[in-house]
């Protein structure tokens, strides 16, 4: 597949999933004031009007392409889409936290809690998960066995065992040094599962056999963790104008990262490593999987 095709696919998974947001993202129909929260949406809005790469949809859309979707299966997608969506912002916001990574600065401007205050950011974050899963049961022109098929693993994905978890440990081991092995399960959780579930979900809408989702799933395992590996990369790498975000964060908060373990050119080898793994679970894939093959290259070349 060509650059400018997938640069096409990639812009109108974007532009759906921004359109979702904003359609989806607020607080519901009955007036604000009504309900004391007039001082809430703009909250809500700051962290929903500005939307990052928006990767996870583009791999979402992707995936159901690989399973054999046409494109008229891409509106049933928009709410599996979104959800992801709602979910990373979430898990943004709460890792910006003073308690967390102590981030000033988010996708180009101020964090919700320095723009808003903490105690804002912890329930935009906590409303944004809820209504991920609201999406979800929403969602149009997918059974109900489906929906229940999707809830089941973006909660897994995103909770204890999945995202938070990682999290958790992320937390729990910064200024402890991690080995290899630990940081990879860290990175696998705490972002490898939740870029897993985009092909999950994918997978699901499309109706895939259960040997295609478990090859998606594999493409996405690889994947997500390369996205991990390269952001280390660019928290070195990148300069804070470029990426939208501080750079230099992690050795300044003493954390370890593929960087730290391997150094950049040890880290690139990994991150190239983990593509050849995502590209050979996409074998038994004809061209329906040229757009994942295409995006794992972006995932891993990604300069932001
Ligand atoms: C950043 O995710 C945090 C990680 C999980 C590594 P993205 O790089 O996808 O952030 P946005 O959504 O484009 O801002
Ligand atoms: C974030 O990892 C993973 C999440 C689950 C949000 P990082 O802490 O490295 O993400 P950035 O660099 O702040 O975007
Ligand atoms: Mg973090
Ligand atoms: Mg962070
Ligand atoms: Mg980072």
């Amino acid at each position: 597949m060509s650059d400018a095709l997938l640069a096409e696919f990639m812009a109108r998974c974007r532009e759906r999933c921004e359109a979702g947001l904003q359609a989806h993202g607020g607080l519901g129909d009955q007036p604000e004031l009504a309900r004391g929260l007039a001082d809430f949406e703009p909250a809500v809005r700051y962290a929903l009007e500005t939307s990052g790469k928006c990767i996870r949809p583009c791999l979402l859309y992707a995936a159901a392409r690989a399973a054999g979707a046409g494109p008229e299966l891409d509106s049933a997608l928009d709410n599996p889409a979104c959800a992801l969506e709602l979910i990373h912002t979430y898990s943004l916001i709460h890792d910006d936290l003073p308690a967390m990574d102590d981030d000033d600065l988010r996708r180009g401007r101020p964090t919700l809690h320095k723009a808003f205050d903490e105690a804002t950011a912890i329930l935009v974050g906590d409303g944004l998960q809820a209504r991920a899963f609201e999406l979800l049961v929403d969602a149009h022109a997918l059974s109900a066995e489906q929906k229940v098929s999707m809830i089941k693993a973006l909660a897994q994905a995103a909770g204890l065992g999945g995202m938070v978890g990682g999290q958790f440990v992320d937390i729990a081991s910064t200024g402890r040094p991690l080995q290899l092995e630990e940081l990879q399960g860290m990175h696998a959780l705490k972002t490898g599962a939740l870029i897993r579930a985009a092909l999950s979900l994918g997978a699901i809408a499309a109706s895939a056999s259960a040997s295609q989702r478990a090859a998606l799933e594999r493409y996405g395992e690889h994947i997500g963790l390369a996205f991990q590996v390269v952001d280390d990369i660019l928290d070195v790498e990148g300069s804070t104008a470029t990426l939208g975000k501080t750079g230099g964060k992690d050795a300044a908060a003493n954390k370890t990262t593929y960087v730290s373990l391997l150094g950049l050119a040890g880290a690139r080898e990994s991150a190239e490593h983990l593509l050849d793994g995502a590209l050979e679970a996409l074998e038994g894939f004809g061209d329906s999987a040229d757009m994942l093959r295409g995006l794992a290259r972006i995932v891993v070349d990604r300069r932001v």
